[in-house]
This record gives C-alpha cells, structure tokens and sequence, in this order.
C-alpha cells in the first residue's frame, strides 16, 4: 500500500457489504449514491436472519464468518450495514482484518443523532441485541456526555420490513405499541429518533406519522456512506471514475451473496435497494 504502482488495483476492488438480510440494502443504497464509481459486494446471511433476537456470542460468530467470506474475496473495505452485528463484532473485525478498513453503522448514527438533538434526549429504535448490549448509549454519550437515551427493541419490525407489511393498520398498531414508552416521556421528551436497525428505514414515514412532527428521525445510511466515504479518501482507495467506464457491465459493479432463497432476496431486497435485483444474479453461499 505504500508505493503508488500498488494503489490503483486495490482500489479497483469491491467494497464488501454485510447484513443479516436484506436490511443492509438500505445502506447500500446510500453507498451507490455517494459513491458512484465504485463497484459493491453485498452478503445478506438470510439463512440465520434474524441476528437481533440472538446472543451477543451467537451474532459475533455469524458475523465474523460472514465477514470472512468477503475478505476472501478480496474486497477493499469491509461496511458492516448491521447494527446489530455492528454492536456485537465490529473490534473483533477490526483486530482480525488488520488495515482492512471496516466500517460499521452505529458509530455513524450516533454522530448524526448528537448532531440533530437539541435537547440531548435521544431515542434509539434497534433489535433486541443491540439495545440491550447499550452500543448506541456509549457512542452516543462518547460524543455528548451529557445526553440522555432510551433505547426501544423492537424486533417485530425486522419481520413486517421483510414481509413488506410497511403501512396499513398492522404496522400502525405495532408501531403505537412499541413507541408508547417514547410517547409517555416526561418532557422534555426526545426530540431525535434514531433508527438504529437497517431494516427500519422502509418503515420510516409509519414511525414518523406515529411520533409526529416534534421528533426528527435519524437514519445512519447517509452518514454511513459519508464515513466510507471519507475512508476511502484517507486510505487512497477510491475507485477513479475514469476506470469506471460505462463499458463496466451493471452485473461487474453489483454483485449480490445470499445464504438462503435467492428468490425470496431479490424479490424483497429490489424493496430495500430501489432497484430490480436478478435472483439469477443472486450467488448462494454456505458459510
Ligand atoms: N438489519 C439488522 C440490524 O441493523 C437487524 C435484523 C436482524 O435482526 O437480523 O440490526
């Protein structure tokens, strides 16, 4: 990496994507927006889904094998687009990929909702894993000590997303459910809400409706994408778009891994990416 003939084929590598599912397409989906040029490998462990209702001990295992398989790859940065396997492995990866940078999403959405609250109450949506292992609590208040935050697990969420139950009375009535601790709130109440599980931005605009208008909603995919970003402008590996040339096939820049029902992933994941996925181009692996 430090001579410059060494450079330029590392940076034309994948950058590699990890979530349980399907939920990490959101971020991918903000990736290819701020990233163009680049070309992705994403890895959805759809065989073990769901991580979030797992222990700690499981969740870090499966990540870690899932994280293995894009190493051998041969990819450039590692974006761990779940929050639960975020929170559970993310210094375990990092000890064991060396200068690999990786990536996760929680310290992101922690910046992003420290730079939305103006009150310093902050509410954290999440699986049952994340909240109860207080990832976002310490990142949050490794920013602003002086912020208070109610974490929420609401794991019926991962199933309605992926079942594409998204608005309609059933997402309505478990959305009021889960919320009620937010909503009952001695004030000042939060005034930021964080999504803090991939699978939960399609289901946004029925948080939002249930919270309403007082509470800003955060989601970690952007400034994810602006931190990978960033990365790969330290490190000297972003892919120059002049070897990106549209000659590049669509198939070359997008490459999907699925541990289970390629069809069941592209049907439902062309909802998280907003775009079509191929199943035929969806490869299944077995980790
Ligand atoms: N998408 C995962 C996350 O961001 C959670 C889904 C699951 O429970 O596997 O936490």
């Amino acid at each position: 990496m430090s001579s410059t003939a060494a450079l330029a084929p590392l940076a034309q590598r994948a950058i590699g994507v990890f979530d349980s599912g399907v939920g990490g397409l959101t971020v991918l989906r903000a990736l290819q927006a701020a990233l163009p040029a680049e070309h992705f490998l994403y890895l959805g462990d759809t065989a073990r889904l769901p991580y979030g209702t797992k222990s700690e001990h499981t969740v870090a295992r499966y990540a870690l094998q899932a994280a293995d398989e894009l190493v051998a790859r041969d990819i450039k940065c590692l974006v761990v687009a779940c929050n639960t396997a975020s929170a559970a492995a993310l210094p375990a990866m990092r000890d064991r990929y060396g200068e690999l940078p990786v990536i996760g999403v929680i310290e992101p959405g922690a910046r992003a909702a420290c730079q939305s609250t103006h009150n310093g109450h902050i509410a954290v949506l999440g699986t049952d894993s994340t909240v109860r292992g207080g990832a976002y609590t310490r990142a949050i208040q490794a920013i602003n000590p002086r912020a208070s935050v109610l974490g929420i697990a609401c794991p019926l969420f991962v199933a309605l997303a992926e079942e594409g139950w998204i608005e309609g009375e059933v997402a309505q009535a478990v959305a009021a459910r889960y919320l009620q601790p937010l909503l009952a709130q001695a004030l000042p109440a939060a005034d930021t809400l964080v999504l803090g599980c991939t699978h939960f931005p399609v289901l946004a605009p029925v948080i939002a409706a249930t919270v309403g208008k007082g509470v800003h909603i955060v989601d970690s995919a952007a400034t994810t994408a602006a931190a990978v970003r960033a990365e790969l402008e330290r490190a000297r590996l972003l892919r120059p778009a002049a070897t990106s040339p549209a000659a590049a096939s669509a198939a070359d820049a997008l490459q999907f891994l699925a541990t289970d029902g390629v069809e069941r992933f592209a049907a439902i994941g062309s909802r998280f990416l907003g775009q079509d996925i191929d199943a035929t181009a969806v490869e299944l692996i077995d980790l």
